[in-house]
């Protein structure tokens, strides 16, 4: 079967690990039949600096009839992150209704934690983000401008609709998996927003009477991912407190070099789009040094997704062949890994090595 790709390698890191990686992505779908047929966009902030705009206008249009968007990273130190990040990667999750963010943290054999005491496996759990509102709405503005009374609103909005998607992705990703959910808030601070998440929490959760639910407040919730980050199966979270719990599951499960990402619409009527949870990592832009292994596995979740999409068990089949050459090199105390595993390998090196187990 076709699957038709939009691939946005965008800044940084990102066209860096994509240049080396669709090759492989493409041979592993070609080996069990499936036709990933990438349209490469080269959008992002060189086409902003020499053109004054991140993306054509409408191109949210152009990635509407795609399957589903493969994504490198956006954002670059001369150009202003809300310029960036507000001219393509935000809009189009908002866009294309990515309401439901899913976010693994394993720790994978071989993969070193900097928390002592835990190995391979030992950490297992999945983020479920509220990815298009919340915290990250575009409601506010600023008055009086440079003035001693300036004052600047950054309003956070929970709709019934987002909140219930998310939610009940969470309490199904749990039903199908060690059946505990801790859902995050910070009830004892905001006293609008955070009640009616918990109220929503309960109502779904109603539902699933076989899902245990535990609710932490947010700022609990950082210190217990340190502290016993083996204890959580499912977590949900809104987008903001989603995004830093996130970072902190890369890092506790040894790399944000290792941590992927799905941005999904649960109605399945828009393109989902995929990209690892880092970003595009300026301070190791262009040595060649990049871990790769977070947009492979991103590859990977998209595979899988439109393998159950559309009922295509090759595709399926394709993103666990990807998924487990991960897992099998990252066994292989002998193989090549990049400086953020604390190896000396290059890019290139560990692609090609994924090259040989797929
Ligand atoms: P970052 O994720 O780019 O980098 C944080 C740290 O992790 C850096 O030290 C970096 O070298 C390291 N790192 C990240 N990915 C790595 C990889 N694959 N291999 C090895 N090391 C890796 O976060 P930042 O520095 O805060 O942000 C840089 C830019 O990226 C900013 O403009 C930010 O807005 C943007 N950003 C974009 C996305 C995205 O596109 N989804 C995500 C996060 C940040
Ligand atoms: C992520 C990133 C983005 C986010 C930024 C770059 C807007 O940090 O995907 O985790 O906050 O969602
Ligand atoms: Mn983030």
């Amino acid at each position: 079967m076709t699957h038709d790709i939009a691939l946005v390698p965008g800044d940084g890191i990102g066209p860096e690990v994509m240049a080396d990686a669709i090759p492989l992505v493409e041979r592993v779908a070609a080996a069990h039949g499936v036709d990933l047929a990438f349209t490469e966009y080269d959008w992002g902030s060189e086409r902003y600096l020499e053109t004054g705009a991140m993306a054509p206008e409408g191109f949210l249009g152009m990635l509407a009839d795609h399957d589903a968007i493969l994504l490198g990273a956006v954002g670059h130190p001369e150009v202003p992150d809300h310029v960036s990040l507000h001219g393509l990667l935000l809009p189009i999750r908002k866009r294309f209704d990515q309401s439901v963010c899913r976010r693994p943290s394993i720790l994978f054999d071989g993969v070193e934690s900097p928390l002592r005491g835990y190995d391979g496996g030992d950490i297992d759990f999945v983020v479920y983000r509220e990815n298009t509102e919340g915290e990250y709405a575009d409601v506010g503005g600023r008055e009086h401008v440079g003035h001693a009374h300036e004052v600047a609103v950054q309003s956070a909005v929970f709709t019934r609709r987002g909140t219930e998607r998310v939610v009940r992705a969470a309490f199904e990703a749990a039903a199908d998996r060690e059946g505990r959910l801790t859902s995050v808030t910070k009830s004892n601070a905001q006293a609008h927003s955070m009640p009616f998440w918990d109220e929503i929490v309960r109502e779904v959760g109603a539902e699933y009477p076989e899902v245990s639910v535990e609710s932490l407040l947010v700022d609990a919730a950082a210190m217990d991912l340190v502290r016993r980050p083996d204890a959580f199966d499912v977590i949900v979270a809104s987008n903001l407190f989603g995004d830093v719990l996130t970072d902190i599951g890369a890092e506790v499960t040894g790399s944000m070099g290792l941590a992927p990402s799905a941005n999904v619409d649960p109605g399945g009527e828009h393109p989902s789009m995929f990209e690892p949870v880092h970003g595009s990592a300026p301070d190791i832009a262009g040595d060649g040094v990049a871990n790769p292994l977070a947009t492979v596995l991103s590859a990977s979740m998209l595979l899988a997704h439109r393998g159950e999409a559309v009922g295509d068990a090759d595709a399926s089949a394709a993103g666990e062949t990807l998924w487990g050459a991960v897992e099998d090199q990252l066994a292989d105390s002998s193989a090549p890994r990049t400086p953020d595993l604390g190896g000396d390998a290059g890019t290139a090196s560990v692609l090609a090595d994924l090259r040989d187990r797929v």
